[in-house]
């Protein structure tokens, strides 16, 4: 095999190393579970022992207490009478789940040969059933309504909602609502979840259809409707003078301007007449010219003048 084609062989090899590496950490790191449980209820955490490792002795522990032993019956304050060891496959029964009960258990067990067998971990994460309440915030508005719904909890807690059988967009606690004249016993629905449980609370909504609210409903509609053709109106007044503060500007510099040069001139030079006797005093006689300059402003190109006269 020559360098080269050692270099790709390599090169391929590479990436399987390091998937087959990446497999062996994730499968180590899925050897350390998480258990879910519930506030009052059972869990049940594995002890993750085939039977052919038929260990000799197997040991519970929490922080640095003992909680469960292969042959003895142990007792701590914190679990006392809630904890049960299966003597068949090691696993650790905590009954009437507490919510201090989170947190790190550890199994350790002896092999029958006398050797140690790999630790576990068990994640323990114990959330409380959830438990929800709608309610409307009082409010002077007529056909709007804020909707608080309230979980027993606030941490780990999603919320949605619905409007009788449709999804709404809202994802918190809170959701405002508006309705329509004649809408009446409209269902609002919050349902709430967290990792170990869903629950769902209902409230009503109505708008009456009496005169009063009709004519609010009408009045506010047109308010809407007056206040959005006044910023319209706005808008344009204010495009239409810029517009026409920019064509003044240009006229102003489109209108003639009169250039004034006075210059010298020289009369002998130009009248072939016997010069005047006061020629020495009069040798240049001084006279205005001017001219009306219009300056065009054409597009690409500079200024150019026009002489009137
Ligand atoms: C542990 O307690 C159970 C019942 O609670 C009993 O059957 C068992 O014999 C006890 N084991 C030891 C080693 O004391
Ligand atoms: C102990 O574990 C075995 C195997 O998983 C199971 O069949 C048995 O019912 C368990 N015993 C108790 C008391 O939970
Ligand atoms: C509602 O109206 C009452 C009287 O009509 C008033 O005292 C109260 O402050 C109002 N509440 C709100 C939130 O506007
Ligand atoms: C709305 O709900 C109330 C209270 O449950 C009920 O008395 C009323 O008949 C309902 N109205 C309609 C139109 O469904």
């Amino acid at each position: 095999m020559s360098a080269h084609r050692r270099l790709l062989h390599f090169s391929y090899a590479l990436p399987v190393f390091i998937a087959l590496l990446g497999l062996l950490v994730a499968s180590s790191v899925s050897a350390d579970p998480v258990v879910k449980g519930t506030v009052g209820e059972s869990v049940v955490l594995p002890a993750g022992l085939s039977p052919q490792e038929n260990p000799s002795e197997v040991e519970w522990g929490w922080g640095e207490t003992t909680i469960a032993l292969s042959d003895v019956n142990v007792s701590t304050e914190q679990f006392r009478d809630r904890v049960h060891l299966n003597r068949t496959d090691w696993s650790l029964t905590i009954n009437l789940l507490r919510a201090e009960d989170s947190g790190e258990y550890k199994r350790v067990a002896r092999a029958a040969s006398g050797g140690q067998l790999p630790t576990r971990i068990v994640t323990l994460r114990v959330y409380e059933k959830i438990k929800l309440e709608v309610t409307t915030k009082p409010s002077n508005e007529t056909c709007r309504a804020t909707l608080l719904c309230t979980a027993n909890q606030r941490e780990h807690v999603s919320y949605r909602w619905k409007r009788e059988d449709q999804d709404l967009p809202e994802h918190a606690g809170i959701l405002q609502v508006s309705l329509s004249p004649g809408e009446i016993n409209v269902t609002f629905t919050c349902i709430a979840s967290n990792p170990v449980s869903e629950a769902a609370a209902s409230i009503r909504e109505s708008c009456a259809d009496d005169g009063k609210a009709t004519l609010w409903w009408w009045i506010y509609t047109a308010a809407t409707i007056f206040l959005l053709l006044v910023f319209i109106c706005i808008g344009m007044v204010v495009v239409l003078h810029k517009k026409k503060k920019r064509s003044k500007a240009v006229k102003e510099t489109l209108e003639p301007q009169t250039i004034y040069a006075e210059i010298d001139r020289k009369s002998t030079q130009r009248n072939h007449v016997a010069p005047p006797s006061n020629a020495q005093q009069s040798k240049s006689l001084p006279s205005t010219v001017y001219a009306t300059v219009t300056l065009k402003q054409a597009p690409g190109q500079s200024c150019t003048s026009q002489y009137d006269a």
